[in-house]
């Protein structure tokens, strides 16, 4: 059983004594369709957005958090959002591509879960305009969990220690909307801040290395990085082509599928690189192995085509620079208090 009074007083009562009322109600005015925001946050992170209608409990994190691990939500018990999301693989799985029930893969790479709460929309090409919405989309895929809805919801129902806990958070057995809302809950609390990058930027100007201030003002200077990468997320909520997989004959067109613009062809969403040392390989299609390789790639210029970015042109780094470059992203944001969630006890 969780212990439902240490839950509580981590994720709502920390968040409440530490924050100001006039905060809450300027979060809760400024974001709209937003209920308000989870102010409990790491050092260097914005409030987490969460919607009006799906307002955090510790219950219902701890519910989401056990369906996040759970086999049973795939069709023959084998595979869970962590097979493809790990936490000991910065939530991501360390492949090129992800693989699913009987061994399915699909043609992009599994991102990394920490600080999606972030983001706009899901996806690579964000066809997705919620953690809520992207949720059940994995049980179904007949290339990830391959469990119809129908069927996931039945399963949860014949599990008493499943359909008590949703009573409790929602007043009703299992339905699609309680999975949804449960997972993308416990979502919201993956988060990866206080690196040595929020330190430096809160004035310890001890908490980076000289490689990594270096790669800092690189970073933010003349790599051209931030101008993508920027925000406390380190991602702009947008779209850009930087040239991967533009290459192939048959290449995947990302964000114009679903924005139907012609100028998103080849474009895809820009990640958070908070944690990124963890999530190798890289890019929508894993294909580059190391940071190095991801250095490489930009100071190259990306790769050629049509709709490449107007911000992707060569670079003048050296060897040292893009050295530098590296040290920034691996030691500057990675966070001490990395979210290493272990997988909990699950009901019967
Ligand atoms: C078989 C591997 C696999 C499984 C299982 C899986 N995912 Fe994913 N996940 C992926 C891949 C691949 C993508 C990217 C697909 C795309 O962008 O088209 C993705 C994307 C996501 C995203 C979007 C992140 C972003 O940066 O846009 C979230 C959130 C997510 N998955 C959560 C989950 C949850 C929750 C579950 C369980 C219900 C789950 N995933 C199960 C492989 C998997
Ligand atoms: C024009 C916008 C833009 C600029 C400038 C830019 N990036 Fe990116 N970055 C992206 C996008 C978009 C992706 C995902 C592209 C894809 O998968 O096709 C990405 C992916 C990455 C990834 C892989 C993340 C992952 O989870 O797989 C790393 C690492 C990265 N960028 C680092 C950098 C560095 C370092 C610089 C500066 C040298 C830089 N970026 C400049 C937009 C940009």
């Amino acid at each position: 059983m969780m212990n439902f009074k240490d839950l509580l007083t981590t994720t709502v009562f920390r968040s409440v004594r530490r924050t100001c009322l006039p905060c809450i109600v300027l979060a809760m005015t400024s974001i709209s369709g937003l209920a308000g925001a989870a102010d409990d946050v790491p050092l260097g992170l914005k409030p987490v957005p969460v919607p009006k209608d799906n307002p955090q409990t510790a219950e219902k994190i701890a519910l989401g958090k056990q369906l996040y691990f759970d086999k049973r939500l795939s069709k023959d018990n084998t595979v869970s959002c962590a097979s493809c999301h790990a936490p000991e693989l910065g939530f991501s799985n360390g492949e090129r591509f992800a693989t699913g029930v009987g061994g399915a893969k699909g043609g992009r790479s599994a991102p990394s879960v920490i600080n999606s709460a972030y983001y706009r929309q899901q996806f690579w090409d964000g066809r997705a305009a919620s953690l809520e919405e992207q949720a059940l989309g994995p049980i179904a895929n007949p290339i990830e969990m391959a469990l119809s809805i129908e069927d996931a919801v039945d399963r949860l129902n014949k599990i008493s220690g499943y359909k008590s806990q949703f009573q409790k958070v929602f007043g009703t057995d299992a339905n699609p909307d309680g999975i949804a809302k449960a997972i993308a809950a416990y979502e919201r609390t993956v988060l990866s801040g206080n690196a040595p990058f929020d330190r430096y930027k809160a004035g310890d100007k001890s908490a980076l290395s000289e490689a990594a201030e270096r790669g800092r003002k690189l970073f933010f200077g003349k790599a051209n990085c931030a101008a993508c990468h920027s925000g406390s997320n380190f991602e702009d909520n947008s779209y850009h082509n930087i040239g991967i997989g533009m290459d192939v004959k048959e290449p995947d067109k990302g964000r114009v599928a679903v924005s139907k613009l012609a100028g998103d062809t080849g474009a895809f969403k820009t990640p958070t690189l908070r944690e990124i040392a963890r999530t190798a390989p890289y890019m929508h299609d894993g294909s580059l192995k190391t940071l190095e390789e991801v250095v490489d790639h930009y100071a190259k210029g990306g790769i050629a085509n049509e709709w490449l970015d107007e911000e992707i042109f060569e670079l003048r780094l050296n060897d040292q620079d893009k050295a530098d470059l590296v040290t920034f992203m691996k030691e500057g944001l990675a966070s001490p208090d990395y979210p290493d969630h272990k997988a909990p006890k699950l009901p019967e």
